[in-house]
Protein backbone atom coordinates (compact mmCIF):
# COMPACT_ATOMS: atom_id res chain seq x y z
CA UNK A 1 0.00 0.00 0.00
CA UNK A 2 1.29 3.20 -0.65
CA UNK A 3 1.98 5.30 1.76
CA UNK A 4 0.16 8.84 0.56
CA UNK A 5 -3.26 6.38 1.27
CA UNK A 6 -2.23 6.92 5.03
CA UNK A 7 -2.48 10.85 6.90
CA UNK A 8 0.52 12.33 8.28
CA UNK A 9 1.04 10.29 11.49
CA UNK A 10 4.71 10.76 12.07
CA UNK A 11 4.68 9.38 15.58
CA UNK A 12 2.81 5.86 14.91
CA UNK A 13 4.80 3.85 12.83
CA UNK A 14 2.68 1.00 11.13
CA UNK A 15 2.08 -2.50 12.39
CA UNK A 16 2.32 -0.55 16.25
CA UNK A 17 2.49 -2.17 19.41
CA UNK A 18 -1.30 -2.43 20.78
CA UNK A 19 -1.73 -1.50 24.12
CA UNK A 20 -2.68 -4.73 26.16
CA UNK A 21 -5.94 -5.78 27.10
CA UNK A 22 -7.31 -5.92 30.42
CA UNK A 23 -9.84 -8.23 29.44
CA UNK A 24 -10.16 -9.93 26.66
CA UNK A 25 -13.27 -11.49 25.58
CA UNK A 26 -13.54 -14.81 23.60
CA UNK A 27 -15.42 -13.77 20.16
CA UNK A 28 -17.65 -16.84 19.28
CA UNK A 29 -19.19 -16.99 16.17
CA UNK A 30 -22.52 -18.10 16.74
CA UNK A 31 -25.28 -19.97 13.97
CA UNK A 32 -28.37 -17.77 14.81
CA UNK A 33 -30.82 -17.73 11.85
CA UNK A 34 -33.84 -15.88 13.32
CA UNK A 35 -37.20 -16.29 11.43
CA UNK A 36 -39.46 -13.11 11.28
CA UNK A 37 -43.36 -14.16 11.16
CA UNK A 38 -45.08 -11.53 9.43
CA UNK A 39 -47.14 -10.75 12.42
CA UNK A 40 -43.85 -9.24 13.83
CA UNK A 41 -44.52 -5.50 15.34
CA UNK A 42 -42.92 -2.78 13.42
CA UNK A 43 -42.10 -1.40 16.95
CA UNK A 44 -39.20 -3.17 18.55
CA UNK A 45 -40.57 -1.36 21.68
CA UNK A 46 -44.38 -0.80 21.39
CA UNK A 47 -44.64 1.94 23.99
CA UNK A 48 -41.87 3.66 22.57
CA UNK A 49 -42.43 4.24 18.82
CA UNK A 50 -40.75 6.89 18.13
CA UNK A 51 -37.71 5.43 19.15
CA UNK A 52 -39.17 2.38 17.78
CA UNK A 53 -38.99 3.61 14.65
CA UNK A 54 -35.58 4.56 15.01
CA UNK A 55 -34.46 1.68 15.98
CA UNK A 56 -35.46 0.56 12.76
CA UNK A 57 -33.90 3.16 10.43
CA UNK A 58 -30.62 1.71 12.65
CA UNK A 59 -32.21 -1.80 11.10
CA UNK A 60 -32.65 -0.57 7.56
CA UNK A 61 -28.65 0.19 7.69
CA UNK A 62 -27.04 -2.85 8.52
CA UNK A 63 -27.33 -4.73 5.32
CA UNK A 64 -25.05 -2.09 3.72
CA UNK A 65 -23.10 -0.77 6.68
CA UNK A 66 -21.87 -4.36 8.03
CA UNK A 67 -20.63 -5.67 4.32
CA UNK A 68 -18.78 -2.40 4.43
CA UNK A 69 -17.06 -3.43 7.17
CA UNK A 70 -16.84 -6.70 5.81
CA UNK A 71 -14.80 -6.00 2.50
CA UNK A 72 -12.64 -3.35 4.06
CA UNK A 73 -10.91 -5.80 6.69
CA UNK A 74 -10.66 -8.36 3.63
CA UNK A 75 -8.80 -4.98 2.40
CA UNK A 76 -6.85 -4.84 5.15
CA UNK A 77 -5.97 -8.27 5.98
CA UNK A 78 -2.98 -7.87 3.45
CA UNK A 79 -1.36 -5.70 5.21
CA UNK A 80 -1.47 -7.30 8.93
CA UNK A 81 0.96 -10.29 9.88
CA UNK A 82 -0.41 -10.70 13.10
CA UNK A 83 -1.54 -14.08 13.41
CA UNK A 84 -3.82 -13.68 16.58
CA UNK A 85 -5.85 -10.09 14.93
CA UNK A 86 -6.38 -11.93 11.84
CA UNK A 87 -7.81 -14.38 13.40
CA UNK A 88 -9.69 -11.78 15.26
CA UNK A 89 -10.55 -10.17 11.75
CA UNK A 90 -11.95 -13.48 10.37
CA UNK A 91 -14.50 -13.93 13.34
CA UNK A 92 -15.47 -10.25 13.35
CA UNK A 93 -16.63 -10.58 9.74
CA UNK A 94 -18.00 -13.52 10.24
CA UNK A 95 -20.45 -12.21 13.29
CA UNK A 96 -20.84 -9.14 11.16
CA UNK A 97 -22.71 -11.22 8.54
CA UNK A 98 -24.47 -12.89 10.40
CA UNK A 99 -25.84 -9.61 11.79
CA UNK A 100 -26.47 -8.15 8.50
CA UNK A 101 -28.54 -11.58 7.21
CA UNK A 102 -30.82 -11.26 10.75
CA UNK A 103 -31.24 -7.95 9.67
CA UNK A 104 -32.63 -7.59 6.42
CA UNK A 105 -34.86 -10.10 7.49
CA UNK A 106 -36.20 -8.05 9.63
CA UNK A 107 -36.32 -5.46 7.13
CA UNK A 108 -38.87 -6.60 4.90
CA UNK A 109 -41.16 -6.99 7.70
CA UNK A 110 -40.38 -3.22 8.22
CA UNK A 111 -40.76 -1.95 4.81
CA UNK A 112 -44.17 -4.68 4.84
CA UNK A 113 -46.00 -2.12 7.31
CA UNK A 114 -45.50 0.87 5.05
CA UNK A 115 -47.60 1.64 2.08
CA UNK A 116 -45.50 1.05 -1.64
CA UNK A 117 -44.59 5.11 -1.94
CA UNK A 118 -42.66 4.75 1.67
CA UNK A 119 -41.49 1.42 0.74
CA UNK A 120 -39.55 2.79 -2.32
CA UNK A 121 -38.27 5.62 -0.56
CA UNK A 122 -37.19 3.94 2.06
CA UNK A 123 -35.30 1.24 -1.17
CA UNK A 124 -34.24 4.61 -1.94
CA UNK A 125 -32.41 5.78 0.85
CA UNK A 126 -30.82 1.82 0.79
CA UNK A 127 -29.33 2.19 -2.84
CA UNK A 128 -28.05 5.35 -2.14
CA UNK A 129 -26.20 3.96 1.33
CA UNK A 130 -25.35 1.23 -0.79
CA UNK A 131 -23.50 3.10 -3.38
CA UNK A 132 -21.61 5.43 -0.96
CA UNK A 133 -20.00 2.45 0.87
CA UNK A 134 -19.18 1.38 -2.52
CA UNK A 135 -17.38 4.38 -3.79
CA UNK A 136 -15.31 4.74 -0.08
CA UNK A 137 -14.07 1.46 -0.60
CA UNK A 138 -13.27 2.24 -4.17
CA UNK A 139 -12.10 5.69 -3.89
CA UNK A 140 -10.56 6.75 0.00
CA UNK A 141 -7.54 5.40 1.57
CA UNK A 142 -8.05 2.14 3.28
CA UNK A 143 -6.92 4.52 6.32
CA UNK A 144 -10.49 6.75 5.57
CA UNK A 145 -12.37 3.34 5.89
CA UNK A 146 -10.91 2.01 8.89
CA UNK A 147 -11.60 4.93 10.78
CA UNK A 148 -14.87 4.90 9.55
CA UNK A 149 -14.99 1.49 11.17
CA UNK A 150 -13.77 1.87 14.25
CA UNK A 151 -16.10 5.73 14.71
CA UNK A 152 -18.65 3.57 14.55
CA UNK A 153 -17.77 0.51 16.57
CA UNK A 154 -16.84 3.09 19.18
CA UNK A 155 -19.61 4.20 19.10
CA UNK A 156 -22.38 1.31 19.18
CA UNK A 157 -20.11 -0.69 21.15
CA UNK A 158 -20.33 2.04 24.11
CA UNK A 159 -24.39 1.86 24.28
CA UNK A 160 -24.22 -2.07 23.69
CA UNK A 161 -22.30 -1.17 27.00
CA UNK A 162 -24.41 1.45 28.36
CA UNK A 163 -27.48 -1.16 28.66
CA UNK A 164 -25.04 -3.92 29.00
CA UNK A 165 -26.42 -4.67 32.86
CA UNK A 166 -29.98 -4.26 31.81
CA UNK A 167 -31.93 -7.01 30.70
CA UNK A 168 -31.91 -6.38 27.53
CA UNK A 169 -34.84 -7.89 25.71
CA UNK A 170 -37.48 -6.42 28.50
CA UNK A 171 -40.09 -4.85 26.67
CA UNK A 172 -39.23 -5.98 23.36
CA UNK A 173 -41.38 -7.12 21.01
CA UNK A 174 -40.89 -10.60 19.96
CA UNK A 175 -38.23 -10.97 17.04
CA UNK A 176 -36.60 -7.84 18.23
CA UNK A 177 -36.05 -8.88 21.62
CA UNK A 178 -33.40 -11.54 20.30
CA UNK A 179 -32.23 -9.60 17.72
CA UNK A 180 -30.86 -6.57 19.71
CA UNK A 181 -30.20 -8.81 22.44
CA UNK A 182 -27.86 -11.33 20.72
CA UNK A 183 -26.33 -8.30 18.41
CA UNK A 184 -25.65 -6.12 20.60
CA UNK A 185 -23.75 -9.37 23.05
CA UNK A 186 -21.77 -9.66 20.04
CA UNK A 187 -20.79 -6.16 19.45
CA UNK A 188 -19.25 -6.32 22.69
CA UNK A 189 -17.52 -9.65 21.76
CA UNK A 190 -15.38 -8.08 18.88
CA UNK A 191 -15.22 -4.47 20.72
CA UNK A 192 -11.58 -4.61 20.03
CA UNK A 193 -11.46 -5.60 16.55
CA UNK A 194 -11.45 -2.40 14.51
CA UNK A 195 -9.33 0.05 16.94
CA UNK A 196 -6.72 -3.20 16.98
CA UNK A 197 -6.40 -2.93 12.99
CA UNK A 198 -6.80 1.07 13.47
CA UNK A 199 -4.20 0.93 15.75
CA UNK A 200 -1.95 -1.42 13.61
CA UNK A 201 -2.67 0.47 10.18
CA UNK A 202 -2.85 3.62 11.23
CA UNK A 203 -2.38 4.88 14.95
CA UNK A 204 -3.02 8.26 14.83
CA UNK A 205 -4.92 9.77 17.44
CA UNK A 206 -6.27 12.62 16.06
CA UNK A 207 -7.33 11.02 12.82
CA UNK A 208 -9.35 8.69 14.71
CA UNK A 209 -11.03 11.52 16.43
CA UNK A 210 -12.00 13.62 13.14
CA UNK A 211 -12.21 10.89 10.93
CA UNK A 212 -14.15 9.11 13.80
CA UNK A 213 -16.92 11.90 13.99
CA UNK A 214 -17.32 12.68 10.69
CA UNK A 215 -18.28 8.65 10.31
CA UNK A 216 -20.61 8.91 13.01
CA UNK A 217 -22.15 11.87 11.53
CA UNK A 218 -21.91 10.53 8.28
CA UNK A 219 -23.84 7.56 9.74
CA UNK A 220 -26.13 9.18 11.79
CA UNK A 221 -27.27 11.32 8.70
CA UNK A 222 -28.56 7.98 6.90
CA UNK A 223 -30.41 6.72 10.45
CA UNK A 224 -32.35 10.15 10.38
CA UNK A 225 -33.29 9.86 6.81
CA UNK A 226 -34.57 6.53 7.39
CA UNK A 227 -35.92 7.84 10.52
CA UNK A 228 -37.42 10.83 8.87
CA UNK A 229 -39.51 9.19 6.19
CA UNK A 230 -41.11 6.56 8.52
CA UNK A 231 -42.24 9.31 10.93
CA UNK A 232 -43.66 11.29 7.92
CA UNK A 233 -45.28 8.24 6.63
CA UNK A 234 -47.13 8.02 10.14
CA UNK A 235 -47.97 11.53 10.19
CA UNK A 236 -45.48 12.01 13.00
CA UNK A 237 -43.76 15.53 13.36
CA UNK A 238 -40.29 15.40 13.21
CA UNK A 239 -38.79 17.36 15.85
CA UNK A 240 -34.80 17.68 17.34
CA UNK A 241 -33.26 14.67 19.22
CA UNK A 242 -30.13 12.92 20.51
CA UNK A 243 -29.23 9.87 18.73
CA UNK A 244 -30.13 6.86 21.23
CA UNK A 245 -26.52 5.71 20.61
CA UNK A 246 -25.05 9.00 22.20
CA UNK A 247 -27.48 9.02 24.18
CA UNK A 248 -26.90 5.28 25.45
CA UNK A 249 -23.37 5.24 25.23
CA UNK A 250 -23.54 8.35 27.76
CA UNK A 251 -19.97 8.96 29.39
CA UNK A 252 -18.58 6.10 27.66
CA UNK A 253 -19.09 7.68 24.42
CA UNK A 254 -17.37 10.95 25.83
CA UNK A 255 -14.61 8.23 26.79
CA UNK A 256 -14.18 7.32 23.37
CA UNK A 257 -13.39 10.51 21.91
CA UNK A 258 -10.37 10.39 24.46
CA UNK A 259 -6.73 9.12 23.46
CA UNK A 260 -6.37 6.99 26.04
CA UNK A 261 -9.71 5.17 24.94
CA UNK A 262 -9.11 1.08 24.25
CA UNK A 263 -12.26 -0.93 24.26
CA UNK A 264 -10.32 -3.47 25.87
CA UNK A 265 -10.70 -2.06 29.04
CA UNK A 266 -14.85 -2.62 29.15
CA UNK A 267 -15.36 -4.40 31.77
CA UNK A 268 -16.99 -7.76 30.86
CA UNK A 269 -19.75 -7.58 33.96
CA UNK A 270 -21.51 -11.01 35.54
CA UNK A 271 -24.52 -9.50 33.14
CA UNK A 272 -22.64 -9.86 30.08
CA UNK A 273 -21.29 -13.38 30.73
CA UNK A 274 -24.72 -14.77 31.56
CA UNK A 275 -26.12 -13.45 28.27
CA UNK A 276 -23.01 -15.49 26.75
CA UNK A 277 -24.31 -18.43 28.09
CA UNK A 278 -27.94 -17.81 26.99
CA UNK A 279 -26.90 -17.49 23.14
CA UNK A 280 -24.64 -20.63 23.81
CA UNK A 281 -26.79 -22.98 22.48
CA UNK A 282 -25.86 -21.44 18.99
CA UNK A 283 -22.46 -21.90 19.41
CA UNK A 284 -20.80 -24.53 17.18
CA UNK A 285 -19.90 -26.55 19.79
CA UNK A 286 -22.78 -26.64 21.46
CA UNK A 287 -24.38 -30.13 22.13
CA UNK A 288 -28.06 -31.02 22.60
CA UNK A 289 -28.54 -32.28 25.83
FE1 LIG B 1 -22.92 -5.99 13.96
FE1 LIG C 1 -19.57 -4.58 15.01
Amino acid sequence: MSSEQYPPQPEAPQQAAIPQASETTEIIVRRVNFDFPPQTSLYAIPKLPRLSLYIAAFSLTMPYLEPYLIRMMLKARNTISDEQLLADMKQFSQQEGNHFRNHARINKIIRSKFDKKTSAELLQIENELKAEYESFLAQKPLAFNLAYAEGFEAMTCAAAMGSANRNVSKGLSSGWDKLIEWHSLEEIEHRTVAYDVYQKLVGSYFYRLKQGLSAQIHYLKYVHKFYAVMLKAQGRRVVPYISMFILGGGYRYLNTLMPWYNPANYKITAAIKRRKEKYSSFAPDHESP
